[in-house]
């Protein structure tokens, strides 16, 4: 079967049934698949065959304990250079095992079942690994390319509401930046149909698939464009790091919502792609209030890892499907997110 999308040459994603295509992918190698305890539950039968390393689960877990405590279960098993790791799970568990593999004996061969919305769509495609540190996001870390990701639409069925309405923001971010006619098409849907008809729920994933490969094609390591896919991420990580009360998407899009404001008072978006764009958010059933003051918001943006001395990195959107990113004092930030 060919890969609906081909990443750096080598790292092939596909939007397909991962019963069908594992097999195939991983043929007679020796795989251990890193899960946590839902998944297992959940797709017990797929990775029956293999070997496995449990991980407890969520954002508390993306630590280097974590990547130790795999690493000293790889060594007990004496997983070896032509070992397979194979993550299967959502964000979490592939930017964990992503690591693992690129250092576990200077790196093994790896690649991802995203069970996740957001992982489908974001985590698992375009080669970010990386664990946090005292609650700052992805603090280590290293850019390798998975040598598959599946995407299987069919997993998708049994997310919890909240996890999938976060994966649609993710989706939402990525066709602002590169989509309008997707966006114009998730702006005639319901969060009911999204959830119930596989078939726009697939072309979705796809758009965000295809926005984000096209930006990590030109520049995987961020030194330029692949900075348009962190829209809404700024205040989104100060979010993330302040408050447990909301979920990584949930953050973005509060974190979208104020950057589509602050474009606006900067005279780059128009007020009507910016009450588009907090519309849509909110048709797919976000919550637009910071969980916190935006003041407190902006302590934190000073401590983003992103920072470029006094400066740094803001995506700003200028039209439905164009964001630009721009370079701007901390000073600048307060300014366009005062209140
Ligand atoms: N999640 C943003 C990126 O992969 O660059």
């Amino acid at each position: 079967m060919n890969p609906d999308f081909v990443v750096r040459g080598s790292s092939h994603v596909y939007i397909a049934s991962a019963e069908v295509l594992l097999p195939q992918l991983v043929q007679d190698r020796r795989v251990v698949v890193v899960t946590d305890a839902t998944i297992d539950r959940l797709y017990g039968d797929l990775i029956a065959p293999y070997e496995k390393i449990m991980i407890g689960r969520g954002e508390t877990m993306k630590t280097l304990q974590t990547v130790e405590q795999i690493v000293r279960q790889l060594i007990k098993m004496d997983a070896d250079r032509t070992t397979f790791l194979l993550a299967v799970g959502g964000g979490i568990v592939s930017d964990i095992t992503g690591l693992v593999a690129s250092i576990y004996m200077r790196g093994l061969q790896f690649g991802f079942i995203s069970t996740t919305l957001l992982g489908q769509v974001d985590a698992s495609v375009g080669g970010k690994n990386g664990v946090n540190i005292d609650g700052y996001k992805n603090m280590v870390g290293c850019f390798t390319q998975p040598e598959f990701v599946i995407c299987d639409p069919a997993m998708l069925t049994t997310l919890p509401e909240r996890e999938f309405r976060a994966g649609l923001a993710e989706i939402v971010k990525a066709t602002i930046i590169g989509d309008a006619a997707m966006f114009e098409r998730l702006e005639r849907a319901t969060l009911e149909e999204l959830r119930q008809e596989h078939a726009l729920l697939a072309e979705a994933v796809r758009a965000a698939v295809r926005v984000k490969v096209e930006i990590v094609e030109q520049d995987e390591r961020e030194a330029g464009n692949r900075r348009l896919l962190n829209l809404g991420h700024t205040l989104a990580h100060a979010i993330e790091k302040c408050s447990r009360e909301m979920n990584h998407g949930e953050a973005v899009a509060v974190g979208t919502a104020l950057v589509a404001d602050a474009a606006v008072r900067m005279g780059v978006l128009s007020d009507a792609d910016r009450n588009r764009i907090r519309a849509l958010l909110i048709r797919l059933g976000m919550t637009l209030e910071s969980p916190l003051p935006i003041a407190k918001l902006l302590r934190e943006v000073g401590k983003d890892k992103k920072r470029v001395g006094a400066h740094l990195h803001l995506v700003v959107p200028t039209a439905i499907g164009r964001c630009e990113v721009r370079l701007v004092t901390e000073e600048e930030v307060q300014a366009i997110f005062a209140e």
